[in-house]
């Protein structure tokens, strides 16, 4: 029977983050997912907040990516070399204490997709990988009973995707999972400057005016913003100021997707774990989340209360840990790959 032990990791393998859990200790390591490698050699040369920095901004002699998108490991090996530096700062270099992890997946993965994370995991340096649905450790982290017989419902949008579960006696009723977040809003305010003003900006420059601008409805209050990038036709630097209500429309059709699946998931819910729902509201999570005015937003367009989860970044991650600290309780949620079936304490 296997025994959960103090090094073993809750991990939130996320498309712009990665989280991990310790027991007992709680969070201990919160870092962007993105690798930088000399070409070439194939030497790792940063990984995390450092690699960051270089995205956009590197030399031609140097590959700086994110390993993952839209919620799944696209580059195998640039993954397991991204965890093995997590894994070795979170656990040393204790060979003969190789933690068992316990990693969140979006609930539409393919079982190819998450044969991959078992693997990247094990390849990098865990002994053995469980898997959870990403919207079910979301709840846990966001301390929703899942247990209880009422319903209660999560969306985590993140940056590549957005995940959706009803709960009701510790299992999900209901799972939906799109491949719409943080990502696709910030493509959707390049496209959309592109078309409206002829400015070209970059992703990374589209990110920092949604976090610090951008609203999911639109402001009366909203201020005014200064967009940079470079002209469409001749290429040269160009500086706009724009209302910041702009954002909103950029954003409206991402957002609507989303609450397409939120309108189609609750659809398929039982009815009287929608009443549940109707009564205690949507929990979301997710670092999309933080989008101004989106619990609202959500609110208005499906007729149900939303509420944003207490650190919202965190949720995934603290749920995969809570489930490692507690294993008898949750071992209906946590999917043991090999053994094709639930864990069995
Ligand atoms: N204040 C904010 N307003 C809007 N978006 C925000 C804000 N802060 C962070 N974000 C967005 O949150 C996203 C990251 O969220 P999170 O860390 O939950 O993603 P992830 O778990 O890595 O992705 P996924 O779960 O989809 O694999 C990014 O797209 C980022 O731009
Ligand atoms: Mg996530």
């Amino acid at each position: 029977m296997p025994v959960f032990r103090s090094s073993d990791i809750g991990l939130d393998l996320g498309t712009s983050m990665v989280l991990c859990y310790i027991r007992k200790k709680g969070i201990v390591l919160r870092e962007p997912s993105v690798v930088a490698i000399e070409r070439g050699t194939g030497k790792l040369v940063a990984v995390g907040s450092e690699a960051k920095e270089m995205l956009g901004r590197a030399s031609d002699d140097l590959i700086v990516m994110r390993p993952l998108q839209d919620g799944v490991i696209s580059s195998f090996d640039a993954t397991e070399r991204m965890l093995g530096q997590y894994f070795g700062r979170i656990v040393g270099n204790r060979i003969f204490f190789k933690p068992r992890c316990v990693i969140a997946v979006p609930s539409g993965a393919t079982e190819v997709e998450k044969r991959a994370v078992i693997e990247t995991s094990e390849g990098a340096g865990a002994r053995y990988t469980y898997l959870i649905e990403e919207p079910l450790a979301a709840a846990i982290g966001a301390g929703v009973d899942i247990f209880s017989a009422k319903g209660s419902m999560v969306l985590d949008i993140g940056a590549g995707t957005a995940d959706m579960v009803v709960t009701s006696l510790g299992k999900a009723v209901v799972s939906d999972s799109i491949r719409v977040g943080g990502d696709k809003f910030d493509a959707a305010i390049v496209r959309y400057f592109k078309r409206q003003h002829g400015i070209v900006i970059g992703t990374r420059a589209a990110e920092e005016l949604k976090i610090a601008f951008g609203s999911a409805y639109p402001r009366k209050d909203a201020p005014m913003m200064d967009v940079k990038g470079r002209s469409l036709g001749g290429g040269l630097p160009l500086a706009l100021q724009l209302d910041s209500n702009e954002l909103t429309y950029a954003l409206s059709e991402p957002l609507h997707d989303i609450v397409e699946h939120l309108k189609d998931t609750l659809e398929q819910t039982p009815p009287e774990l929608c009443g549940d729902i109707t009564e205690n509201g949507i929990c979301i999570t997710g670092g999309s989340a933080q989008l101004y005015g989106l619990d609202k937003f959500i609110s208005e367009q499906t007729g149900v209360p939303c509420y944003i989860a207490e650190d919202p970044v965190a949720c995934v991650a603290i749920g995969a840990g809570k489930v490692l600290e507690d294993i008898k309780l949750y071992d209906g949620v946590l999917y043991d790959y090999r053994r094709g079936d639930y864990y069995e304490g």
